[in-house]
């Protein structure tokens, strides 16, 4: 067992790291809610080739603007730093996530379009909540699965005994590989932000995006965020994987969380308006 252990956190070490400006937003972000935008202007433009790419978004058709936009402070007055933040995010952790994994049946760009589909959902569950922190649950909807980028390739070779597993239909496909490879891709995505040093938020979301409950009450209702995002972003059912329609939702949503079918409607139109959003910025 400790075997597939280690190998999967060797595994680690293929995925690229995110840029240390990335990490240093999102601590800047969840260690105080009023981040000024100089600081964060400051700090992404300590990134030459991320404000290239940041303004390069910013300039395109989508956007239309005239003049074009020339410095990362006149891109953060024209779209506010929630829309800029989540570009960086999106363009930071794409290298990682926009690639094939066999193990889970995703062609390539299925993994990202559900990254960015959890993400959109977590952030405007984190909304509807009121939980504060909307731009960090995007970030932690759109990391929540990156631990299947390093366990993809052990999947697919286990794939007859994991898929038997599944038939049997005793138990969401994260805790088969938990029995199975003695770590999930929850765990082992989560071991990756330890090591970017990502805030606790991120770490914890990550980790329990399919356990809520047993993530530390501090971090919890960030947790559940991503945990209903998670699963809104598989029912959208783009991108989904085979382990996608082994996961369920909380039995009784309205009473749990406090949101009944129309505001899950609400919630569901609203990602996908930014689903798409985000994809037509990056040119897809
Ligand atoms: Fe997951």
């Amino acid at each position: 067992m400790s075997d597939y252990i280690d190998t999967l956190l060797a595994q680690l070490d293929i995925i690229p790291p995110m840029p240390e400006t990335s990490v240093r937003l999102t601590q800047l972000l969840s260690d105080s809610s009023s981040a000024s935008m100089e600081e964060i202007a400051s700090t992404i433009q300590y990134d030459p080739s991320l404000t290239v790419e940041l303004l390069k978004i910013c300039n395109s058709a989508y956007f239309s603007f005239d003049p074009k936009v020339t410095t990362v402070k006149d891109a953060i007055k024209r779209l506010g730093t929630n829309k800029i933040f989540q570009m960086v995010m999106a363009t930071s952790s794409r290298k990682a996530l926009d690639r094939e994994l066999n193990g889970y049946g995703m062609p390539l760009g299925a993994l990202w379009s559900q990254s960015i589909l959890c993400g959109a959902a977590s952030k405007k569950i984190n909304l509807a909540l009121r939980e504060g922190h909307p731009d960090i649950a995007f970030t932690c909807g759109l990391l929540a699965d990156i631990g299947k980028v390093a366990m993809h390739q052990l999947v697919h070779q286990n794939r007859e005994q994991l898929f038997g597993g599944l038939k049997q239909g005793n138990a969401p496909y994260d805790q088969i590989e938990a029995q199975f490879f003695g770590i999930n891709h929850a765990e082992l995505g989560s071991r990756l932000a330890e090591r970017w040093k990502m805030p606790p938020a991120i770490i914890d979301a990550i980790r329990y995006h399919h356990n809520p409950a047993h993530a530390p009450e501090e971090t919890r209702p960030i947790v559940e965020c991503v945990y209903l995002g998670s699963i809104l972003a598989m029912q959208a059912g783009l991108g989904l994987g085979h382990d996608g329609m082994y996961y369920s939702g909380p039995d009784d949503i309205d009473n749990t969380y406090g949101l009944n079918s129309s505001d899950i409607e609400n919630i569901s139109s609203q990602t996908l308006e930014e689903f798409f959003e985000i994809k037509t910025l990056f040119g897809q």
